[in-house]
């Protein structure tokens, strides 16, 4: 049986790509085939390297114009799209494209600390500064609004007193690695009917 096959779409570290990337290595039904990422100098081609995995970097033009994004897609035989840490909007012929095929992951407990600006440390300083008991991540699916596509996951860690957002962010970090992967893993099979 020929594998299904993951895009991962990031634009920073990429350190939940690894993640990703470990967890499907060896998988007898998923595979990454590709990392995507709208920055050249994004540390996540780095990480791709360490698997000879190829990752590309999109142009301005790729990226904007869905028919050429789309192209690229359907030429790496692109069959599911995991955003991890992507941050421009998927235009809305992808999402057609896909449906039900795109996931992304967000570091709050949204609807909470969600929506357009709201990225990285930004959130983790809006949620000490307004005095937050408990945060977490969010894994949901992606329409064409930032941050609004249906729930499909959710996982909370505390807010601890003296919290810094280096500290949160690392918390958050750790549970978005233990979880993300393993959500893949079950609503990819879930869409295309492996047991
Ligand atoms: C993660 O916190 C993810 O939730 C958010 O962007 C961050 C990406 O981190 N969307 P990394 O590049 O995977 O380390």
């Amino acid at each position: 049986m020929n594998k299904i096959r993951l895009a991962i779409l990031a634009s920073g570290s990429g350190s939940n790509a690894q993640s990703i990337i470990e967890y499907f290595s060896g998988h007898d039904s998923i595979e990454v085939a590709c990392i995507l990422s709208d920055k050249l100098e994004a540390g996540v081609h780095a990480r791709a390297a360490l698997f000879d995995l190829p990752s590309f970097t999109l142009s301005d033009e790729e990226r904007t114009r869905p028919g050429l994004f789309l192209d690229r897609l359907h030429e790496t035989r692109v069959d599911f799209l995991v955003l991890a840490g992507y941050l421009r909007r998927i235009p809305v012929e992808l999402v057609n494209e896909y449906p039900r095929r795109i996931v992304n992951i967000h570091p709050s407990l949204l609807p909470k600390f969600g929506g357009k600006g709201m990225y990285g440390d930004r959130i983790h300083a809006a949620v000490i500064e307004t005095g937050q008991k408990e945060t977490g991540i969010t894994i949901h699916w992606v329409n064409e609004q930032y941050d609004e596509g249906e729930v499909i996951f959710q996982a909370t860690c505390p807010v601890l007193p003296g919290d810094t957002v280096g500290r949160l962010a690392e918390r958050i970090h750790q549970l978005e690695h233990a979880h993300y992967p393993r959500v893949i893993e079950a609503v990819v099979k879930e869409c295309f009917h492996v047991h």
